[in-house]
């Protein structure tokens, strides 16, 4: 049962088609307001009458029938309460039936989003910077492909630079192949560091190093041969930790991917009468959009990050063509972005309207700055080793007996560290905390696993009772988990449209603890196989859309805990 579907159809309105007045239904935050609202503020222009009177007048020429028990205006909105017993049967009845597929949608069929994440840079630690982009691009992959759009993940490798040329020159004079394959990233940083300390010494280090990236570019066999070493043991490195965080890539086109795309780019430029000469560089002018140039070529001719950025994104546009292209980037780069779409709109791409930088904060350790310079880093895999070490010392002290205690410090703490950075809006700067994200009874991850494991022992436990449809009397607390399991669906979809995971994570919070209040509340193992089986139904359906909620976020749920 497609509840606003039905409200908006029976509304009739001749003015709007049943899909917007669809659009324009809401679910209210508190239930006893309603159980759907329709705002009539937006119809007030298109009816030619003050919300307060359109709320009014639908009001008492809406005939309430067995499916909407009740529709009043209140302020502007016209408020529907829906036949509780009827809507709590469908619900249920539609969650145990669509299982893992509960909440999902088709409305993105034949759409295609890209979504530029995580996007490392080749021979640099991977470290909690680098937590964020991983995690939001990571869950908007999953969200977009519930919602049926095809998805594009995409990791543009920072592989192109000057530092590629230091590393060259830095592994030459300090270390091997035996060395790298051995220490891996960390020996890769040690000798960056130590070309960085050297050079300050010894400046004519910057220059050899300046000398081997030309090599690089030209296609030199050894240079190329040790990059590609420099590559494959960052990706090998980062892969390990994509695996823990469940998040995959369709494409690693990285920014040397672009080499060869950006000549046309540079010519389109000019053509249109765009590139200007500023002390020797190529340069779009911005100011009367209030913008420092875009830097397209320095004076020497190289290109620069913003024209592999511009040369990116008219590839991406012609090989998927895509719908949207969002860049889940740290809003240090706001400007970049703002630079970049610009100037594909004055190039005429009439679709740079499509582009999307997803900005997100910053994350810190309580202990403060890191400098990859310097070495100064926190891996992001030693927090997240961490905090599994940390989640398996609270399960030996709460739960000394449980069955297969690593596997499941190793779900609840890497699902820690992930719900810890998608908990807040995603704007906020956030200071990671290992007690705060382990806390069992905080808003944190632990505390919705264990409710799914709460579920799941209920389950186990209660005499089986099929569920047919047939509801009893429903109680307030059990009301409120059947009203917050219904707006499962419109969860997801705004997650997606405003590129929030966070929606989810807050959903996931509200949901398990609507739940445990119904625990607390309702016996579920009563003898009244009705009541027994209404009551298991809506656990069974909690465990459904917990579980299909941490999914879309990268997390696994445990069986107990
Ligand atoms: N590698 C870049 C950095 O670490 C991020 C790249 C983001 N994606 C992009 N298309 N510019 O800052």
């Amino acid at each position: 049962m497609d509840y606003k579907k039905y409200i908006a159809e029976k509304l009739n309105l001749k003015e709007l088609t049943a899909e917007e007045v669809c659009s324009y239904l809401e679910i209210p935050p508190e239930n006893d307001m309603g159980d759907y609202a329709l705002p009539c503020f937006r119809l007030s222009k298109i009816l030619r009458r003050p919300p307060v009177k359109i709320a009014q007048d639908l009001a008492a020429s809406f005939n309430c029938d067995e499916i909407i028990s009740e529709c009043s205006a209140v302020n502007g909105y016209l408020n529907f309460k829906v036949n509780r017993k009827g809507f709590a049967g469908t619900l249920l009845n539609k969650i145990l039936e669509e299982n893992e597929n509960y909440g999902s949608s088709d409305c993105g069929k034949g759409k295609t989003v890209c979504i530029d994440y995580s996007s490392i840079n080749i021979a640099k630690p991977f470290h909690i910077g680098h937590l964020s982009t991983t995690v939001i691009g990571g869950a908007l992959c999953k969200i977009f492909r519930f919602l049926g759009y095809k998805v594009v993940g995409i990791n543009h490798l920072g592989d192109y630079g000057t530092q590629f040329g230091k590393l060259i020159v830095a592994f030459k004079k300090w270390s091997s192949v035996e060395a790298v394959e051995k220490d891996r990233l960390k020996e890769l940083t040690r000798i960056y560091v130590k070309f960085h300390e050297e050079a300050e010494k010894d400046p004519s280090l910057d220059d050899l190093a300046r000398e081997y990236f030309r090599l690089i570019e030209n296609g030199d066999e050894e240079s190329n041969r040790l990059f590609n070493l420099f590559k494959k043991i960052t990706l090998e490195e980062v892969e390990k930790i994509y695996k823990m965080l469940h998040v995959t890539f369709d494409s690693y086109a990285g920014e040397s991917f672009y080499n060869d795309k950006m000549q046309p780019i540079v010519d389109e430029l000019k053509e249109k009468g765009l590139l200007k000469i500023s002390d020797g560089a190529s340069v779009v002018d911005l100011e009367p959009y209030g913008m420092p140039p875009c830097l397209i070529l320095k004076s020497d001719g190289s290109t620069l990050y913003a024209t592999r950025d511009i040369a990116a994104a008219v590839y991406r546009k012609n090989t998927y063509d895509f719908y949207k292209c969002l860049y889940v980037v740290a809003y240090q780069q706001n400007l970049h972005f703002k630079q970049i779409f610009k100037v594909l709109e004055l190039m005429g791409k009439e679709w740079a309207k499509d582009l999307v930088h997803v900005a997100y904060g910053m994350v810190s350790l309580e202990d403060g700055a890191m400098s990859t310079r310097k070495g100064k880093v926190v891996l992001l895999e030693d927090v997240i080793n961490k905090t599994i070490e940390k989640a398996l010392a609270v399960i030996e002290e709460k739960n000394p007996s449980l069955p297969d205690k690593e596997n499941t410090a190793r779900a609840v703490g890497t699902g820690a560290v992930i719900f810890g950075a998608l908990c807040n809006n995603k704007i906020k700067d956030i200071v990671f905390s290992y007690d705060r994200v382990l806390n069992f009874d905080g808003e944190t991850c632990p505390y919705v696993q264990y409710t799914v494991a709460r579920c799941n022992s209920v389950i186990a436990k209660c005499e089986k009772a099929e569920f047919t449809g047939e509801v009893p009397e429903i109680g307030a607390e059990e009301y409120a988990v059947i009203a917050e399991l219904g707006k499962f669906g419109d969860v997801v979809k705004a997650a997606a449209e405003k590129y929030e995971p966070s929606y989810i994570t807050r959903y996931a919070l509200d949901l398990a603890s609507a739940f445990n209040k119904f625990y607390i509340a309702c016996k579920i193992a009563v003898e009244d196989d009705m009541l027994r089986a209404f009551r298991l139904a809506i656990v069974k359906s909690v465990k459904i859309t917990l579980t299909n909620a941490l999914t879309l976020l990268g997390i696994e749920t445990v069986e107990q805990m």
